[in-house]
């Protein structure tokens, strides 16, 4: 069983602060250093760090070789992945002394998510095989239906939350993975029960895992919860925490693995994630989350 992963690739700009800077004002970072990531790359690393065997699929600029060799060095392949003229996507990310972040994310406008490159993506994908899309890139609605079409699974990972995600065909997802926020937004509830429990009405086909930070995680499939708590971790960056999981989790939904082992394993690898750190390098590879 395979899975394709169409999604962002980004190089992150990190500054550490200390503290995240407020309207109007101005204020001088400690550090900066530059490593890989977007939401896509993070998931495709998290997926085969986990063990999945999985395909990226989505546009890098001209300058975007870093990226496509991170991915190449995790065992990700990445023939679906198509240069284009533009400049790569990047963020501007702050991080604080208590790991929190803020993300600036900017895409070049030549970086066009087109019909043709979403076709070359799914050739080959068929019934038993998984999509997952993030929404930082743009038209994610026609691949997932196209996926559909095709027999796939697919799963969502809201993130982040905007005014795109409703052109996609919600109700038609296998397995949403979100947090506090992209929950908040999709569902107009606050309170996270409030919140699982209006999307286990809105999609209740779907397992629906709601990550929440400290207090951990929880999931809703068919007329079950399973709850999980946070494993404890130094908060150096808790950038990539949320992809770490969703990788890790979804590796275990694929090789059909109980939803609980599933959850802990997410959980363990989040934690571990946190405690570096960077995108993309801070994800874990399985041996150390038996350590
Ligand atoms: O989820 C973390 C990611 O969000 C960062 O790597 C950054 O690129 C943004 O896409």
């Amino acid at each position: 069983m395979r899975i394709l992963n169409f999604g962002s690739m980004n190089l992150d700009f990190v500054y550490e602060v200390e503290g995240i800077v407020r309207p109007g004002e101005t204020v001088r970072a400690l550090s900066r250093r530059t490593y890989c990531g977007g939401k896509g790359l993070n998931q495709s690393v998290a997926l085969a760090r986990a063990g999945a065997d999985v395909c990226h699929a989505g546009l890098i600029g001209t300058d975007g070789a870093p990226l496509l060799a991170l991915l190449q060095e995790n065992g990700v392949d990445v023939s679906r992945v198509e240069q284009t003229e533009g400049l790569f996507s990047h963020t501007v990310i702050q991080v604080d002394k208590r790991g929190q972040n803020c993300i600036l994310f900017y895409a070049d406008g030549l970086l066009r998510v087109t019909d043709a490159l979403q076709e070359h993506a799914l050739e080959g994908f068929g019934p038993g095989d998984w999509l997952l899309v993030q929404n930082e890139l743009e038209r994610m609605g026609p691949l997932l239906r196209a996926a559909k079409a095709r027999g796939m699974k697919t799963a969502l990972n809201p993130s982040p939350a905007n005014d795109s995600l409703r052109e996609l065909p919600l109700g038609s997802v296998d397995c949403f993975l979100l947090n506090e926020v992209e929950g908040g937004w999709l569902t107009g509830e606050t309170e996270p029960e409030a919140i699982l429990q209006r999307l286990r009405a809105q999609y209740p086909e779907a397992v629906t895992v709601l990550t929440l930070g400290e207090a951990g995680s929880v999931c809703a499939a068919g007329t079950k919860t399973f709850r999980q708590k946070s494993y404890p971790a130094d908060a150096v960056d808790t950038t990539a925490a949320g992809d770490t999981f969703t990788g890790y989790f979804l590796a275990g939904l694929l090789r059909g693995e109980p939803l609980p082992r599933c959850l802990d394993r997410a959980s363990r690898a989040a934690a571990i994630a946190v405690s570096r750190p960077g995108a993309a390098p801070s994800i874990p590879f399985t041996r150390e989350l038996e350590e």
